[in-house]
């Protein structure tokens, strides 16, 4: 569920008309409702409420600071990637205390920034990883708190570019040497054994992966409690989110409509089917989610540049480009795409929606069905708010969008659309061109 609908004939997101927001900030623009993420995170811990778990947003899938600061006062924690996303936490005003570290490559510098920082834990994912931080950790006289991820090797069944539970995926320790990677990790001297760590993959809208890797790397972290003295068992991230039909999902009859069997697995289902797995641990869950928190909370505005009717195929030239928003290119992912004005005296029309770069795959939608929209008027694009603005990149020399966050009637720009001077900014002309 979320908050754009139209009110009359126009798109709102919470109580805020965009087309207001197009006015004041232009556009490409990507706007956020706050009350979505809000009970997005709410609905979410509601169902794992026996369990009390901590969630920890994977900054990742939308990083800015407005985004952050909201989780944050909402009790989140934090799942990171990068010294980068360690800096723009503390930037936001939060603390460490309750977020992890994670990712294949962390260098000696980032693991430094971490510990130093109270980090909760590291996620390690190799046993070469293990003894850096083991080094880093005795440079500074600390202990480092950590999880190994595990890869329980269940397919996530879902886009091959995001599945990352399989044996041969790049990520974590096989189950199998689990037992002897953490004996190795309890003979280091600067490190000190929390937790276990798994992710499977993301947008996955059915239970079963879910369950079937629990299962497997829960058998795991009761072994590991009991040699190690565990304290947590973090089951990443990865819960889906309506992409096809996905204003209409924004109202919970939709939802209701819909036969059990037939519905994409909400928070309380997904609850529901892990917790028998997971409460009689007794250990800290933690929660990574970063798509269902924010991805139905966004969407990316933009204007028609032209509608060009070509022999067999319309093209719907729109200024929001692959550089704004890259997921369709990159895995061709489904957005739904609507007008801001709905006017039902319109015409349905059948094309291709596109951006102006200069690439094939700069196409956000082919023959899709659209009320017909003229040169100057608005679109959005939905289920944007998760790697929407944070894959975003200067391709064509086009500046990076602006970002909007809503609050019920209240709404301010959190990050101004990107200046030409600001994209050249750190670039020169060498002396021997001169
Ligand atoms: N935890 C770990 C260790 C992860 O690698 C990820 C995502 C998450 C949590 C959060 O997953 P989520 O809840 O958002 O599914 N750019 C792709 C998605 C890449 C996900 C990478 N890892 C996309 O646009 O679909």
């Amino acid at each position: 569920m979320h908050q754009f609908h139209y009110s009359g004939p126009d798109l709102h997101c919470e109580s805020v008309d965009l087309a207001a927001v197009a006015k004041l900030y232009g556009t490409p623009t990507y706007v956020y409702s706050a009350g979505t993420m809000a009970d997005n995170y709410r609905r979410l811990r509601q169902g794992f409420a026996a369990l009390d778990p901590q969630v920890c947003y994977a900054v990742k899938a939308n990083s800015n600071l407005a985004v952050l600061r909201h989780f944050a006062n909402l009790g989140a924690g934090f799942d990171l990637v990068s010294g980068g996303e360690i800096r723009r936490v503390l930037a936001a005003g939060a603390n460490l205390r309750t977020s992890v570290f994670a990712g294949v490559g962390k260098t000696e510098e980032e693991i430094r920034l971490a510990l130093e920082n109270g980090i909760f834990a590291l996620h390690v994912e190799s046993e070469p990883e293990l003894a850096r931080i083991n080094h880093v950790a005795g440079q500074l006289g600390v202990q480092a708190p950590i999880a190994f991820r595990i890869n329980p090797d269940v397919d996530a069944g879902t886009h091959a570019k995001i599945t990352t539970g399989k044996a041969d995926n790049k990520f974590g320790i096989p189950l199998r040497q689990a037992t002897a990677a953490y004996e190795a990790a309890a003979k280091l001297k600067h490190i000190a054994i929390r937790g276990v760590q798994m992710h499977i993959g993301s947008q996955l809208t059915e239970a079963g992966p879910f369950a079937a890797a629990t299962e497997k790397v829960g058998a795991l972290a009761a072994q590991l409690k009991a040699n190690h003295g565990i304290t947590y068992f973090s089951i990443g991230g990865g819960l889906g989110i309506v992409y096809q039909d996905a204003l209409a999902s924004g109202a919970a009859a939709w939802w209701e409509a819909l036969p059990p069997e037939r519905r994409p697995l909400t928070p309380e289902a997904y609850g529901a089917a892990l917790t028998p797995f997971l409460a009689p641990l007794g250990l800290k869950v933690l929660l990574e989610p970063g798509r269902f928190l924010t991805g139905n909370a966004g969407v990316l505005l933009a204007r028609v540049e032209h509608l060009k009717r070509g022999a067999g195929r319309n093209f719907l030239i729109v200024d929001a480009a692959m550089n704004d928003l890259v997921r369709p290119a990159m895995y061709d992912s489904y957005h739904e795409i609507v007008p801001l004005h709905r006017d039902s005296s319109r015409r349905a029309l059948v094309a291709d929606i596109v951006g102006p770069v200069c690439e094939t795959g700069d196409c956000f939608a082919r023959d899709r069905s659209i009320q017909e929209v003229g040169e100057g008027e608005l679109v959005a694009l939905l289920s944007a708010g998760a790697y929407g603005f944070a894959m975003a990149s200067r391709y064509n020399t086009r500046a990076l969008p602006a970002e909007v966050l809503v609050q019920g009637s209240m709404f301010e720009l959190v990050n101004a659309r990107e200046t030409f001077d600001r994209v050249i900014a750190l670039e020169k002309i060498p002396a021997f061109l001169k």
